[in-house]
């Protein structure tokens, strides 16, 4: 067997010996049942080390292309699989024919969709809701996570409660009743961030082709996913003051629906938060008809302008509203802690199905959260959150009073969270992907308004997130976007 290695490549030893006997099995030069010599002669020949013919001839073994017995020679073994010839090899499944509908239509929702790759260098980032990496707690979190491996962190590496990490869920009970809301900690379950824990609840009320109500536009990436449980989708239009209660009542009264789906606070496309009276209302309605509300405090702790509103979660005496609350958007989306505060029975169940679907959370990651919080860095971030984006969302505000026209545009005025909705009065909703594309030919991303509508708008709308920009950026941000709407509006 003739074997050389070339010393200049960056490719290990090793590897290249293994690279090349693979390559003289697959070619038929080497037969099953030839020999291969023993490592030491190999080594020799070629001029290397031992311990590299060695562990070549392991990988080679691994890889099914020889069988080996302690003491003995190594031998080509006839591989009945041949290895696949590239990473892209077409598959005999017919992967959209064997999907699940709702799977398939989550897959045509996914292109184009919500969830874009960042944007690239240069590009204004108008469009991304993710907390700012830039002001992500990066040093306290390796201190707390520093702290819980030298404190026990062997525990840590098992699997854990499924409810999640015992502490946390105290942690959160406890900031939870800081907003009103009277839950101990056998009432909170741990998630894999907001996402999970609406699919969770999902799982639980949703039979197939149940209805579901919920706000138009809305979350975005909540469509898709109830589109994949089957719901068949119920709009309530958003007003000012938030969902229509009046059309919700219709639905009600005429079909109940499995679910209601509503994010009172800082509404993600819109920024509105609801006011009292519309929560009770909604909360009433619910409760007449015992469907279950799901209220999806995602930016609950994210309201810098004004007096705070509680949460629905907090009046419910009956036990029907099902809170989600997550740490994605004030400590940083990659964490992928979130939760569920809901009725004990209501837990219980949740809990069931999560120890199924996930077994456990990750422990490490939640026992470093809890330190973090309890450490009080959780709060002091969160503070220092709400100086700058006070700061930032009046700059978005300001910049649109100066420059832009209200005959063109009108827009929401937030008393929170990062994004705030434009409606586009000029336009109709086939222009909109237009003004999308010529923002974003000057440099400006923002997100387009039909991804939020669980059907076609009207309208033309554009979403604009201030999570990842500065105020220099949001200054620049506004002029630009006023430039591109009045020269649309001329052509
Ligand atoms: C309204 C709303 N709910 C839930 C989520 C999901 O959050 P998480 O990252 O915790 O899954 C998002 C994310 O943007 C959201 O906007």
């Amino acid at each position: 067997m003739l074997l050389s290695v070339d010393r200049d490549s960056a490719v290990p030893l090793w590897k290249q010996i293994c690279a090349r006997v693979a390559q003289l099995v697959d070619d038929g030069s080497l037969r099953p049942g030839s020999r291969l010599p023993p490592s030491r002669s190999l080594a020799d020949k070629v001029g290397v080390n031992r311990s590299t013919v060695y562990r070549a001839y392991q990988e080679l073994w691994a890889q099914g292309y020889l069988d080996s017995r302690p003491g003995s020679y190594s031998v080509v073994r006839g591989r009945l699989r041949p290895p696949a010839a590239s990473e892209d090899a077409r598959s005999l499944i017919d992967w959209s024919q064997v999907s699940t509908p709702g799977a398939a239509r989550a897959h045509q929702a996914l292109e184009p969709g919500p969830r874009r790759s960042a944007p690239p260098d240069g590009l204004l980032d108008f469009a991304s809701l993710a907390a700012d990496p830039a002001l992500s707690p990066v040093d306290e979190l390796r201190r707390a996570l520093r702290q819980v491996l030298a404190n026990g962190g062997r525990r840590l590496m098992d699997y854990g409660d499924p409810a999640g990490y015992p502490p946390l869920r105290e942690t959160i009970a406890r900031r939870m009743r800081t907003h009103g809301v009277k839950v101990a900690a056998d009432q909170i379950l741990i998630t894999n961030g907001a996402q999970h824990a609406i699919d969770l609840v999902l799982r639980l009320v949703l039979h197939p082709k149940a209805d579901l109500a919920l706000e138009s536009p809305t979350y975005a990436a909540a469509i898709p996913l109830f589109k994949l449980h089957g719901a068949r989708l119920q709009p309530l239009p958003m007003g000012p003051e938030g969902a229509d209660l009046d059309a919700l009542r219709t639905l009600l009264v005429r079909r109940p629906p499995a679910l209601v789906y509503s994010v009172p606070n800082f509404h993600n496309p819109t920024g509105i938060t609801t006011g009292q009276v519309h929560r009770e209302r909604l909360l009433s309605l619910c409760e007449d008809h015992r469907v279950p509300l799901l209220e999806d405090g995602f930016e609950e702790e994210m309201k810098y302008f004004g007096k705070a509103v509680l949460p629905i979660k907090s009046m419910d005496t009956g036990g029907v509203v099902i809170y989600v609350g997550t740490f994605s958007k004030v400590v940083f989306s990659g964490l992928r802690v979130g939760w569920i505060a809901a009725d004990r029975d209501c837990i219980r169940r949740l809990c069931a199905i999560s120890r199924y679907t996930h077994l456990s959370g990750n422990t490490l990651t939640q026992a470093a959260l809890q330190c973090f919080c309890e450490s009080g860095g959780y709060e002091w971030h969160l503070r220092r959150l709400h100086r700058i984006y006070r700061r930032r969302m009046q700059t978005l505000l300001d910049g649109l009073d100066a420059h832009l026209p209200r005959r063109l545009v009108h827009w929401t005025r937030p008393a929170g969270g990062y994004t705030l909705w434009l409606h586009l009065k000029h336009w109709t909703a086939d222009q909109e992907a237009g003004i999308v594309e010529r923002l974003k030919q000057h440099d400006v991303a923002v997100s387009a308004g039909r991804d939020y509508f669980p059907v076609s708008p009207d309208g033309a709308y554009i979403r604009i997130s201030i999570a990842k920009v500065d105020e220099p950026a949001i200054e620049s941000g506004c002029r630009k976007l006023a430039q591109v709407l009045k020269r649309a509006a001329e052509v």
